[in-house]
């Protein structure tokens, strides 16, 4: 008998909450489970190994957990046989306290010990409880196995890659510095590294991510700092990566160097996220963003200038400690300032242990819930503003996935909207131009101009994966 056919095959369940990197983070537990007879499942009654890659930044993002624990334990009362993980921000947050109150839980680790997933499972299997949220001395990455070509091809067209991690901002109502560490980039040679096997098993469009994915630097051949600016550079000589994109970035690390990568470099979408919190440099001032209201301002008009046709969005938060009427009129202001193709609102949510928990003047929450609506009502028509915009202009559309219907296929435009289309099938994977035709609520609907055939690289993928 050969060692592979000795492992049992084993279900994993992944629940995943919070942001891109957390979804990232959640297919490379997959991957690191995987060599040792784990399949991922869509049903968590299959599953063998339940973990909950958790968000901790809002109050409601972090409750969730203990509410889905409450389901699991009741599960396993009910004769259920699984491992329940807790991983994630949470997990690193909050470690022995989840343990403590939840007697069903096997596991608890954070985001730096994925590596060690598997090590950490057979520790479960001799019977003991695990807390695993020190940080270890390893770099992760150098440890996780990479996907095969049949996974990540089963994971799409598009694909998210890890280049930062941590943040060292200590924005004062946030907790990313605490659950994810220390600002850390990974090495140059390890994302191209990451970036072309992925580009080889057909991804057609990456998504770089980062808490601050702008302030990823490195060093190159001859021992040059070099920045995202330069990283895209490289991943663009990637034939057959047609698009790149990168979130989340910080106003004050948008450099000359990546600015003008948005005008030499064809691959990078005219799309940037571009959180900034407040429109009033006192709330500013007292959130700790270390930029005021002007500063993000003049950031968009250098990118403007370099590539007039780049749409943004953006985060808000709304009922920060000591937010007046005339502050939050600030920040409507602002908005309507930008312009914005896309935004993300938020109302204040206390975090324990960051500077704003204990500031006074908290906001109620009835006046934040009230500014929150008048906030998202000028957001929603400006997201439905650009969407008519783009009514009648042609549009480079990466045809990334099947339609909702026969003979559709659905896609991405450069600013990142999903687009519906009638499309031959075999054009999946390709960049082609289409006449935006309507706009809805969440997508826009086109037509194809000019019929670019699948060449070079996608034939061959489309091939191998056939
Ligand atoms: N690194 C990114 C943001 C990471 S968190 C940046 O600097 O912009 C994602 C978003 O969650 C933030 O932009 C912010 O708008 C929101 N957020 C973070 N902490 C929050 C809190 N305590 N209450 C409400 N929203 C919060
Ligand atoms: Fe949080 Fe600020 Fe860091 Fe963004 S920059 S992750 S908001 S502390
Ligand atoms: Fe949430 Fe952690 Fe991301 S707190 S937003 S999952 S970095």
């Amino acid at each position: 008998m050969t060692e592979a056919s000795e492992i049992r095959p084993k279900k994993l369940f992944i629940k995943t909450y919070g942001c891109q990197m957390n979804v990232y983070d959640s297919d490379r537990m997959a991957d690191a489970l995987a060599p040792h007879g784990y399949e991922p499942t869509p049903v968590i009654d299959d599953a063998d190994l339940v973990v909950l890659n958790t968000c901790h930044i809002r109050e409601k993002a972090s409750e969730k957990v203990f509410s889905e624990l409450g389901r699991l334990a009741e599960l396993r009362r009910e004769g259920r046989d699984f491992m329940i993980g807790v991983a994630g921000c949470v997990a690193q947050a909050e470690g022995e306290e989840i343990a403590r109150r939840s007697k069903a839980v096997d596991m608890v680790f954070g985001p730096q010990s994925y590596h060690r997933l598997p090590e950490l499972v057979a520790r479960v299997g001799r019977g003991e409880k695990v807390v695993e949220t020190e940080f270890p001395p390893e770099d992760k990455f150098e440890h996780l196995p990479a996907a095969s070509p049949r996974v990540i091809r089963s994971r799409g067209l598009t694909a998210f890659l890890t280049v930062q991690e941590g943040c060292d901002k200590f924005c004062s109502f946030c907790v990313v510095p605490y659950t994810r560490g220390a600002e850390q980039s990974r090495p140059l040679e390890q994302v191209l590294a990451e970036a072309r096997t992925l580009v080889a098993a057909g991804v057609r469009e990456l998504t770089l991510l980062g808490q601050n994915v702008n302030a990823w630097h490195g060093l190159d051949a001859h021992g040059r700092s070099v920045g995202l600016g330069e990283l895209c550079a490289r991943l663009g000589e990637l034939e057959g990566l047609a698009r790149i994109r990168y979130t989340t970035s910080h106003p004050l690390d948008m450099t000359d160097e990546l600015i003008a990568a948005h005008r030499d470099n064809f691959k990078l979408m005219p799309y940037l996220h571009l959180p900034v919190q407040s429109g009033s440099d006192r709330i500013l001032k007292a959130m700790n963003r270390r930029h005021t209201r002007a500063d993000y301002l003049a950031v968009i008009d250098r990118i403007k200038a370099a590539r007039p046709d780049m749409a943004l969005s953006g985060d808000f938060i709304v009922g920060f400690p000591g937010e007046t009427e005339a502050d939050f009129a600030e920040t409507l202001s602002l908005v309507h300032e930008v312009g914005y193709a896309s935004a993300f609102t938020f109302k204040y949510s206390i975090r324990p242990g960051t500077p704003g928990a204990d500031m006074d003047d908290q906001v109620p929450e009835p006046v934040k819930a009230e500014r929150l609506a008048r906030l998202n009502a000028l957001v929603t028509r400006q997201m439905r503003d650009f969407a008519r915009s783009c009514v009648g202009r042609t549009l480079d559309v990466l045809l990334d996935k099947p339609g909702r219907l026969p003979g559709q296929l659905g896609g991405r435009s450069p600013y990142l909207q999903a687009v519906h289309l009638e499309a031959p099938e075999h054009l999946l994977g390709t960049v082609q131009q289409v006449l935006i035709v309507g706009a809805g609520n969440n997508s826009i609907e086109g037509k194809i101009v000019t019929h670019a055939e699948p060449k070079g690289a996608s034939v061959i993928e489309s091939q191998a994966f056939a």
